[in-house]
């Protein structure tokens, strides 16, 4: 059962699977001020931020984007309300839960990263369970970033591969560029082509920062719980005018 796409009002998109992003990373932002804006407590925007995770994933599989990571709560984040953390454990249980059935019949492989060490026991459980029952789907991958920090990434990166050389496993000249792609919680996926933040804010807040040395960055004022299927298409293809150039030059 395939979802439709507004894909009428977007003429100039494409979907040529070489001028797609082969991975989208999204820092989901502005659920509190969605929330304020209309008079209501902050989870209540988180609790409809959980509705475009669902058609923004459903969005991305039908297009045929192979990785998406969506960025869903920070190493920061700890330092929230105890009341505002717990209801967001609480949701992505719920979130996990609910969706495992759509995800395996989408063929919806889920990965967690951060230190999921951190989650409340019965979260972990369910994530662990969830990322097993689906690891052999092959249609779509989605990497939920919970309790993810980039420095900390970066930091258990530079700790695994100390070890490797402390071992006697690889030598310092053989720590190059990929070593490191290696020991990032994100070995499994290429580096993301296009980075969405909502909600107005230019800023990183600690997302990938190794992996997002060629991304390119696409910032929108619409609230996360306001982000759907229309302002994903809005920014592939904004992302599809853009001319990457690695640091080289465009002949002609
Ligand atoms: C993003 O929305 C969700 C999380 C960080 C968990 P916020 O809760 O940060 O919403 P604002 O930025 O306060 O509006
Ligand atoms: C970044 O949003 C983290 C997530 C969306 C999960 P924050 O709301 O935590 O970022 P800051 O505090 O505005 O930088
Ligand atoms: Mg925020």
């Amino acid at each position: 059962m395939a979802i439709s796409l507004p894909l009428n009002d977007f003429p100039q998109l494409s979907r040529d699977p070489a001028r797609l992003p082969r991975h989208v990373a999204i820092v989901m932002d502005g659920n509190g001020r969605w929330a304020r804006r209309r008079g209501l407590g902050r989870n209540e925007g988180h609790r409809r931020g959980k509705d475009s995770v669902r058609a923004v994933v459903e969005a991305a599989r039908e297009l045929g984007i192979p990785y998406l990571t969506l960025f869903a709560f920070s190493a920061e984040n700890w330092a929230r309300p105890s009341t505002e953390v717990d209801f967001l454990m609480r949701l992505f249980h719920r979130y996990l839960l609910t969706e495992s059935k759509r995800l395996m019949k989408r063929g919806i492989r889920i990965l967690a990263l951060g230190d999921t060490e951190r989650l409340p026991p019965r979260l972990r459980h369910v994530l662990a369970e969830t990322v097993e029952a689906t690891r052999d789907n092959r249609d779509m991958t989605v990497a939920l970033a919970l309790s993810y920090g980039g420095r900390q990434d970066v930091v258990s990166a530079v700790r695994k591969i100390a070890s490797a050389v402390v071992a006697g496993e690889i030598s310092t000249d053989q720590i190059d560029s990929a070593a490191v792609e290696r020991a990032l919680t994100t070995a499994a996926m290429p580096d993301p082509d296009l980075l969405i933040r909502t909600s107005g804010e230019l800023r990183i807040s600690n997302f990938f920062l190794f992996q997002l040395a060629y991304t390119e960055l696409y910032f929108t004022d619409t609230l996360w719980p306001d982000f759907r299927e229309r302002e994903l298409l809005s920014a592939i293809a904004a992302f599809q005018m853009r001319e990457r150039r690695f640091g080289g030059v465009t002949p002609g």
